[in-house]
């Protein structure tokens, strides 16, 4: 068996990358500190408990396993909270990233996969998005995932680290078969909080912002489900194996969908009225993010299965009716 080193293994969509791993035949490995993943959520494989920050730990980790490969996704994800904290940003994902390669290259582990950010881009009205567009980020949390894939790029030339850098658009979903779900604490992405808000588990959703230079005032993003999203990272893997090279992949269906849309499926889906008010912006956010690339299909051999929006939803729906980590 081959061990994969998964950090953030005990996230959202490190979980379902766990699973996508075993069931390809190799044998992922999480590494998490629990500040934001869920104990409950590590289902396919061997779990340790660390932090990016502790390199001793790692050195450990990776002397135990051997690793193959690592796919990184321990990362704070949050743009908001990017804004106002962004020295959390940097030493989180910039200083550990800067540990985990370091500890990689050192045990000989020279296959690496990122899970970078379509927020590396910022905000490029009209501009088609693919993997060579200029990265501009307009918040802490993109510039702390571009500066990680700088140094991806320097590592492959001083030390030989072979990488895929996938640049996710926003993923959304849930396994269909309710093994792992989407489970955020506090919660800020927009599909859970509208879901929440449908079943009176919080208040009215807010639309951040209604002023927007797009046809309803509202933001729009590309959204991509987090099963076809972990399956284009075992595809990464089998590349790297194969020896094609470091390359960079754009996660996105190249459909982009508005707040009030993604509201409108949502009524649809769920068949409930979704409360809603209308609020300011939220700083930081972008005005459209959608990917204009198919790299990952022609390249890669990825085929979405289930990235539309209504099986997106339907899906979310579904685990956030059944499903609930409690450690
Ligand atoms: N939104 C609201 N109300 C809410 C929450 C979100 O109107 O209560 C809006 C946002 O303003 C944005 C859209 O819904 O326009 C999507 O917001 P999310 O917070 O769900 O996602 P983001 O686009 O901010 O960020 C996500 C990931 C990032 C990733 C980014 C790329 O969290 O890690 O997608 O767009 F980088």
């Amino acid at each position: 068996m081959k061990n994969v080193l998964v950090t953030g293994g005990a996230g959202y969509i490190g979980s379902h990358a766990c699973k996508a791993l075993a069931l390809a035949g190799y044998t992922p490995v999480t590494f998490d500190n629990l500040i934001t993943g869920w104990r409950d959520a590590v289902k396919f494989g061997p779990f340790e408990q660390g932090d990016l920050l502790d390199r001793a730990r790692l050195d450990e980790v990776f002397a135990k396993y051997k690793p193959v490969a690592v796919m990184h996704f321990a990362a704070l994800s949050q743009v908001g909270e990017s804004m106002t904290d962004p020295a959390k940003y940097w030493r989180n994902n910039v200083m550990g990233s800067l540990n985990l390669i370091e500890a990689a290259t050192d045990a000989d582990c020279r296959h690496f996969v990122f899970s970078s950010t379509c927020a590396t881009y910022g905000d490029q009205d009209n501009v088609v998005l693919d993997e060579n567009s200029v990265q501009l980020p307009i918040n802490a949390y993109g510039a702390s995932k571009r500066a990680i894939e700088d140094m991806l790029v320097d590592f492959a030339a001083s030390a030989g680290l072979q990488h895929v850098i996938f640049r996710y658009f926003n993923v959304a979903g849930a396994d269909p078969e309710g093994e792992v779900g989407e489970f955020h604490q506090p919660e800020t992405h927009l599909i859970p909080l509208m879901l929440d808000a449908i079943d009176g588990k919080r208040d009215a959703l807010t639309i951040f912002g209604t002023d927007y230079d797009t046809p309803d005032g509202t933001c729009i993003r590309d959204y991509v489900h987090v099963c076809d999203l972990v399956d284009a990272h075992v595809l990464g893997l089998k590349w790297l194996e194969e020896g094609r090279g470091n390359r960079v992949f754009n996660l996105g269906t190249g459909s982009g969908f508005s707040v009030r849309e993604v509201i409108n499926h949502s009524r649809e889906v769920t068949n409930r009225d979704v409360p809603f008010n209308e609020g300011a912006r939220r700083p930081g956010d972008c005005t459209k993010l959608v990917s204009g690339s198919r790299r990952a299909v022609s390249e890669l051999g990825w085929e979405p299965q289930r990235s539309n929006l209504n099986q997106m939803i339907a899906d979310a729906w579904r685990w956030h009716q059944n499903g609930h980590y409690s450690a």
